[in-house]
């Protein structure tokens, strides 16, 4: 049985989306763990409400980023993770900790990456006048929001928005594009050539 572990910063409602199609869909994995970088997020309640054990590991407790990259590292490996997924995990990770876990980190950016990596994406869309923006899956390599790209969903940008309603439009195209991509890393589903990924489609007889 595979090990699916999953870190977050905060909110939780990726992290929920996956926690939910897991359930409902039986993707008959082991959810090993939930790892949070900041104590007291609404992101740990999610996980104890599927009853998944949580973890803080206080990004603040340590004096480098090397440090806090180690000990996150060891956590994760103890819990022997064959995918480990961001959700809204807000810390930068070093190369060594990218190197340690290749092929096994994916996460969930809200650009149509290659445009707007970094932060404050939905706010830069707007003052960019992007008729399109969204989302995208992406496996983590040391280049920052810059790895092979395994989904990605597009919303319009409307004249009226605002910083809100476009986060909104993206979020739910995040909760309905992130859970499938997991689930084909764990199926071992994800084939990469360069930064190119081929997802192949799940077995017929999988829900
Ligand atoms: C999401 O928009 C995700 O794309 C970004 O951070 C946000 C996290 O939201 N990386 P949540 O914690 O999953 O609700």
């Amino acid at each position: 049985m595979k090990n699916l572990v999953l870190l977050i910063s905060g909110r939780g409602s990726n992290l929920q989306s996956i926690l939910q199609a897991e359930r409902e869909q039986g993707w008959g994995i082991r959810v090993r763990g939930v790892i949070s970088n900041r104590a007291g997020v609404a992101g740990l309640e999610v996980a104890r409400s599927f009853g998944v054990p949580t973890q803080v590991i206080a990004h603040t407790d340590f004096a480098s980023r090397e440090a806090f990259d180690l000990a996150l590292a060891e956590a994760i490996d103890a819990l022997q993770p064959d995918v480990i997924a961001l959700c809204g995990f807000m810390r930068v990770l070093g190369a060594a900790f990218v190197d340690r876990f290749a092929g096994r980190l994916v996460n969930i950016h809200p650009s149509l990456l290659p445009a707007f990596t970094g932060l404050r994406t939905h706010a830069r869309a707007l003052e960019e006048g992007v008729k399109w923006h969204g989302a995208t899956v992406h496996l983590v390599s040391n280049a920052l929001d810059h790895g092979p790209i395994l989904a990605q969903a597009a919303v319009p940008v409307l004249d009226d928005d605002t910083v809100e309603m476009l986060s909104a439009r993206v979020l739910f195209e995040e909760h309905r594009i992130y859970p499938p991509v997991v689930r084909a890393m764990l199926e071992g589903r994800v084939q990469i050539d360069g930064l190119r990924a081929r997802i192949q489609p799940a077995a017929e007889s999988s829900s």
